[in-house]
């Protein structure tokens, strides 16, 4: 959509409160209908103000951004600290560039770095604040080495299997980093740590189902469909990942698989029934890890992505509920 072709349109899509996508596919899909994936967008206002309170700036504060997008964050950080205080790393040359114009001509000149942010910006630090606005699996430490101590990172980090939340991170002296996620998101991935999704015709030995071994289960596999279940679940089965087959007649399959193409499940939904069909195979039983982690969570009164934090080392991730010392089960 062009500002000059539709104004009336275009100023109702700048005041949504949804995102905007503003890039397909790397850059390779272009024109105006949709390519396959979005790859960068001006992130939903609402979203962008949540977690700029959670990063709690303060008057004189050095803070990083990864992910510059169309530039809009950059502009208000640099409005808040001005651009002296503000680095913005974006991974696309296009993107990054767009921005710069779009942020000079509204006076703010952030610095502003085409790279990978999984690096940080070590010319630019010691920072009192990180913020991403693309969402990560792991917390590239780069970030937590670049932040002073008692400063902030704020960051979407989810499991592979689904599930997302903003993480609140605050770094200790000894280059650890500890906090509470603050909210439900759905952001892009770091290029980097973007998942490869192999196929299930890549799993299978032979025409579903294969050498599965058949069973049943009285857990829907609507029950671990939500956004939040998905990351209760997902970050007690590290390396699954689901996909869902839908059919014509309303019913689907729930396949999960590993990422080490090593085992695969599927359990079948049809309406009114209590108990579903499963198949699974391979050293992995992931649908007896999913229903574990699922069962776990629902002992625990359904905790909501606030009762969950992080704590992450130089060589660990570890989710914990309500505190530190209550890791959470891992399966598998
Ligand atoms: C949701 S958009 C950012 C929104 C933006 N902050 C704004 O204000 O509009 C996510 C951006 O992260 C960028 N990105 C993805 N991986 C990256 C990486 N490794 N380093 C830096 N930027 C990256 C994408 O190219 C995309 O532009």
């Amino acid at each position: 959509m062009h500002r000059f072709a539709d104004p009336a349109k275009w100023w109702n899509a700048v005041y949504s409160d949804v995102p905007l996508t503003t890039q397909w596919d790397d850059g390779d899909h272009t024109g105006a209908d949709r390519g396959v994936m979005p790859t960068s967008s001006n992130s939903m206002p609402t979203m962008v103000f949540s977690m700029l309170a959670a990063l709690e700036v303060e008057d004189g504060n050095r803070v990083l951004e990864v992910g510059t997008g169309t530039g809009w964050n950059a502009a208000l950080l640099s409005h808040r600290l001005g651009s002296d205080n503000v680095v913005t790393v974006e991974v696309d040359k296009t993107s990054a560039g767009d921005a710069r114009c779009r942020l000079s001509r509204a006076e703010y000149y952030p610095t502003s770095v085409v790279g990978d942010g999984v690096e940080g910006y070590a010319t630019g630090a010691p920072y009192d604040r990180v913020i991403a606005t693309c969402s990560v699996g792991r917390v590239p430490h780069a970030w937590v080495n670049q932040v002073r101590p008692g400063g902030v990172i704020v960051a979407p980090w989810g499991p592979e299997y689904g599930g997302e939340a903003v993480v609140r991170l605050k770094v200790s002296a000894d280059g650890t980093a500890h906090g509470r996620f603050v909210g439900s998101s759905a952001f892009m991935r770091l290029r980097r740590q973007r998942a490869s999704r192999p196929n299930s015709l890549e799993y299978l030995s032979g025409p579903w189902p294969a050498d599965g071994t058949e069973s049943t289960t009285g857990v829907s596999p609507d029950d671990v469909g939500s956004w939040l279940a998905m990351f209760a679940v997902g970050v007690q089965v590290p390396g699954v990942f689901p996909l869902v087959e839908r059919y014509a007649d309303g019913t689907y399959t729930l396949w999960l698989h590993d990422t080490a193409i090593t085992s695969w499940a599927t359990v079948d939904w049809e309406p009114g029934r209590h108990d579903y069909e499963v198949v699974q195979s391979g050293p992995r039983s992931l649908w007896d890890e999913v229903e574990a982690a699922w069962h776990w969570w629902c002992r625990h009164d359904r905790p909501g992505f606030d009762r969950f934090g992080l704590t992450v080392t130089p060589g660990s991730h570890t989710v914990w509920l309500d505190s530190p010392e209550n890791p959470i089960p891992l399966r598998g």
